[in-house]
């Protein structure tokens, strides 16, 4: 029978252990506080920034939440950048992505100070996790390894093929997994949409890890017998039904989860982990900011 691998569960207990770091700061006189800031009218990014600022409610921590128009200048949101860097009741922040066309991505993460980057993507902190000594991991990577270790998967010389080259998830999380360290030493194969046979590299890897932003794009023929999947697409596909539409991820839940050992479904799967992972960073973020080691 199939795991499938309950990322609200997962979830649930790494942010009960982050409540007695919460403690701590806050004994000291400090509560950590994470900005979000919204440029887009995309539905889907709405609820992603609205699910975040939840989770920092139910954890005591603080939260503000910027709106910008999608026409605003890149001059405009780098002040509000500036205005959040020089805050001191946040301690961490974010800019959700994607962000209008005509915001030059490499100009904005420059204006991040790079202590308040609780996703990991100002050069500097690239460069960091690129080096083998990050200061954040990047929540969606951060959140697969979490999950792996969780099901006592140890990507340490397994094969492990990823497909999708974001900046967000498949570059940072090749790096992770092929780093000296524990959750790491993992044989990486790193595949994108010109990659040639992919089914072929697909079936020989242990582990396979989706996130190319295509609905149903890994098949069950597509994955050995007893394979690790982990499904990082979370993509509406317009119905029907009331609502319009239905989430379906980057693997064929039902095709794929007779082939696999363990599963995550979408939603519940890597989702909760990535935003886990990111009050662990700003946790981490409000420890680096006030000295107070964790
Ligand atoms: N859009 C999709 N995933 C992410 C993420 O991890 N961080 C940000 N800022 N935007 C995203």
């Amino acid at each position: 029978m199939v795991h499938i691998i309950d990322g609200n569960a997962v979830a649930a207990l790494l942010k009960e252990d982050l409540k007695s770091k919460i403690d701590t700061l806050r004994d000291s006189g400090i509560t950590p506080g994470l900005a979000t800031v919204l440029m887009s009218e995309d539905p889907a990014s709405k609820t992603y920034v609205s699910m975040k600022q939840r989770d920092c409610e139910e954890l005591g921590m603080n939260a503000t939440d910027i709106v910008l128009d999608p026409t605003s200048s890149p001059e405009e949101l780098h002040s509000t950048l500036d205005t959040l860097n020089s805050d001191p009741d946040i301690h961490g922040y974010l800019v959700q992505m994607p962000i209008p066309s005509h915001i030059p991505e490499q100009e904005f993460l420059f204006h991040i100070d790079p202590l308040k980057d609780v996703d990991g993507f100002h050069p500097e902190n690239v460069g960091l996790l690129v080096s083998g000594n990050p200061r954040y991991k990047p929540c969606t990577p951060h959140g697969i390894q979490k999950l792996l270790e969780s099901i006592n998967v140890d990507p340490s010389g397994k094969d492990i093929v990823i497909v999708g080259r974001s900046n967000i998830v498949g570059k940072p999380l090749a790096n992770l997994l092929l780093q000296k360290s524990p959750g790491g030493n993992a044989t990486v194969t790193l595949c994108h949409s010109r990659t040639h046979n992919l089914a072929n590299k697909t079936r020989e890897a242990d582990i396979v890890i989706a996130a190319i932003g295509v609905p149903e794009f890994i098949t069950g023929s597509m994955l050995s017998d007893g394979a690790i999947v982990i499904d990082v697409g979370v993509n509406r596909v317009e119905d029907d039904s009331e609502k319009g539409y239905r989430l379906a991820g980057d693997v064929e839940f039902d095709s794929a989860s007779k082939k696999a050992k363990a599963i995550t479904p979408v939603p519940g799967g890597v989702g909760p982990m990535t935003r886990a992972m990111l009050m662990y960073n700003t946790i981490h973020a409000a420890s680096l900011q006030s000295n107070i080691p964790l």
